[in-house]
């Protein structure tokens, strides 16, 4: 099995990438703010929960998001391996993440952190807005998202970089440029299945 995480602050293109890496290495894709913008969307409870922090840009709690994807995982117990996309977003997180990997026999192999300057996470969320729907996708809570990036979630990166499993990759080239540079990181481990 191998477990990556896919890394960056909003915008960086996590998603776009994680789509790439799917269809490349036949990898089970987790995103935490898909199955919470799933929850939203069916009303249940938790997306309830979530929302109010989701509107604001601010993280939903650590307890929510990790109950998620501990049944998440075990939902496909015959994967390859996942792509982490958008988690773990806290140290917190992290280490839950690390102790659920290790009672499953699995362990996180690579972190893949995309590199991309602020003026083009922006300008990227701002055009996605115009069409998305996505309510955090406004000039305001992307600021917010951004802030809350640099505070909590970017001192995930030193904690694996810690175990030396960081590796980062400009983001700011196009979309086919920066799945190169991807690729050749994950090849290290494993082989394309297309
Ligand atoms: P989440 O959905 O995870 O959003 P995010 O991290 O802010 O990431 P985005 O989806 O906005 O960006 P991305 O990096 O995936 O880029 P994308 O490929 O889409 O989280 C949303 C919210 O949910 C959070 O704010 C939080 O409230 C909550 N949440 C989620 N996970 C949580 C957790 N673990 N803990 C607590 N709360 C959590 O690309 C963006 C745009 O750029 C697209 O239009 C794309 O087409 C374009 N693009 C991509 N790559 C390129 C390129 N190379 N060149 C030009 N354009 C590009």
């Amino acid at each position: 099995m191998f477990n990556l995480i896919l890394f960056g602050p909003p915008g960086s293109g996590k998603g776009t990438q994680s789509e790439n890496i799917v269809n490349t290495y036949n990898l089970e894709h987790i995103s935490t703010g898909e199955l919470l913008r799933d929850e939203v969307a069916r009303h249940t409870p938790l997306g309830v929960e979530a929302q109010k922090y989701m509107d604001q840009g601010i993280l939903v709690p650590d307890e929510v998001v990790i109950g998620m994807i501990s049944s998440r995982i075990d939902e496909s117990k015959d994967a390859r391996g996942f792509i982490f996309d958008g988690f773990p977003r806290t140290r917190l997180q992290a280490e839950s993440l690390d102790k659920l990997l290790e009672f499953k026999n699995t362990k996180i192999d690579l972190v893949l952190a995309l590199d991309v300057s602020e003026t083009e996470l922006i300008s990227r969320l701002l055009g996605r807005g115009l069409t998305s729907g996505r309510s955090d996708d406004t000039k305001e809570v992307i600021t917010k998202r951004i802030k809350e990036y640099r505070a909590k979630t970017e001192q995930v990166a030193s904690y694996y970089d810690g175990y030396g499993k960081l590796e980062t990759v400009t983001g700011n080239n196009s979309v086919e440029d920066t799945f190169k540079l991807i690729s050749k990181n994950i090849n290290k481990y494993l082989l394309p299945v297309a």
